[in-house]
């Protein structure tokens, strides 16, 4: 199969990165589909999906090893993304943390570095972590993840937090709360958002809807919950696909034009937020 095309978003400070990529959480978790998941990366790999998400969290580090094991020579080809967490993001911890990580992943650099979701160390001690990472080029971006509006807002206040790559958070068709506020602000600033579970971790695809949207394309409703987050521009998906079969599938999302009448329909379902939301979290 030839290389798909897989449109790139600019990051703030000008690079640019795939709209679409491989997460890897419950990744690593067992011996048994080991061999699966790093051929499911692998096979995403030849097919050019280059943009692989990771964290130390996953699989208790197993995960960033199985990112390796399907990267082996590809290095530069790919653009892995990978995370700190929270308890770790003290200046020295977060350092140390993105050396494991650099281990574990068999590099000596990560693409996009993120703070996992917000913990108890002063944002600035992560941000002097991650520039002096930037400044020894282990790290190329750094990023966040899980910051609702008012966490953005206090990072950019931060010295250095207005170079913030993106906002990894939970979007798909069922979590639609960011579009009210916090997507919008992103917008303005130029900050790409990665949707993480896009498919809702395999719970939308049962829906009534997405079905009916899926049937009219003869495609699935894993395609249409993520052709819908694929058209959106600074949007950036990352599925999970454990096997080869899911990773064929959920690439041909790609190639799914929803229609203004499909649009519609999926407006009707999961209707757009109407007042400012917490934001969700898995
Ligand atoms: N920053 C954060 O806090 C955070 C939180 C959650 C997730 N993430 C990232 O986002 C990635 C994606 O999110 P997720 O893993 O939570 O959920 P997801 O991608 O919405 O769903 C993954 C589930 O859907 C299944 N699946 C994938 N493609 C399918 C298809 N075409 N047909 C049927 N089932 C399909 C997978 O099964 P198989 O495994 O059998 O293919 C898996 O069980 C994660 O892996 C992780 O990298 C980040």
């Amino acid at each position: 199969m030839a290389a798909a095309h897989i449109p790139t978003t600019t990051l703030p400070s000008g690079a640019k990165m795939p709209t679409f990529g491989l997460g890897t959480w419950r990744m690593g978790e067992s011996a048994r589909r080991r061999a699966d998941e790093v051929a499911a990366l692998r096979h995403g790999l030849d097919l050019g999906i280059t943009l692989i998400d990771t964290a130390e969290m996953y699989g208790d580090g197993e995960a960033e090893r199985i990112v390796a094991d399907a990267v082996g020579t590809h290095r530069t080809e790919v653009f892995i993304v990978s995370k700190v967490l929270p308890e770790n993001s003290s200046r020295r911890d977060t350092i140390a943390a993105c050396e494991r990580s650099l281990k574990r992943l068999q590099t000596d650099r990560i693409d996009l570095y993120l703070l996992h979701w917000r913990g108890s160390p002063p944002l600035s001690e992560t941000l002097e972590a991650f520039q002096a990472l930037m400044k020894a080029g282990k790290i190329l971006h750094w990023g966040v993840s899980n910051f609702d509006l008012g966490e953005m807002e206090d990072i950019a206040r931060v010295r250095g937090g207005d170079t913030c790559a993106t906002n990894q958070v939970l979007y798909n068709l069922a979590r639609r709360g960011i579009e009210f506020d916090l997507m919008p602000w992103c917008r303005e600033r130029g900050i790409p958002i990665m949707a993480y579970s896009p498919i809702e971790q395999g719970r939308l695809l049962n829906h009534t809807t997405l079905r009916e949207v899926a049937k009219r394309h003869e495609a699935t409703p894993a395609q249409v919950a993520l052709a819908w987050l694929t058209r959106q521009k600074g949007v950036i998906t990352i599925p999970k696909a454990g096997s080869k079969a899911h990773v064929d599938e959920d690439l041909a999302a790609l190639e799914l034009g929803l229609t203004r009448d499909d649009l519609a329909t999926l407006d009707r379902a999961f209707p757009p937020p109407k007042k400012a939301q917490a934001l969700d979290m898995l």
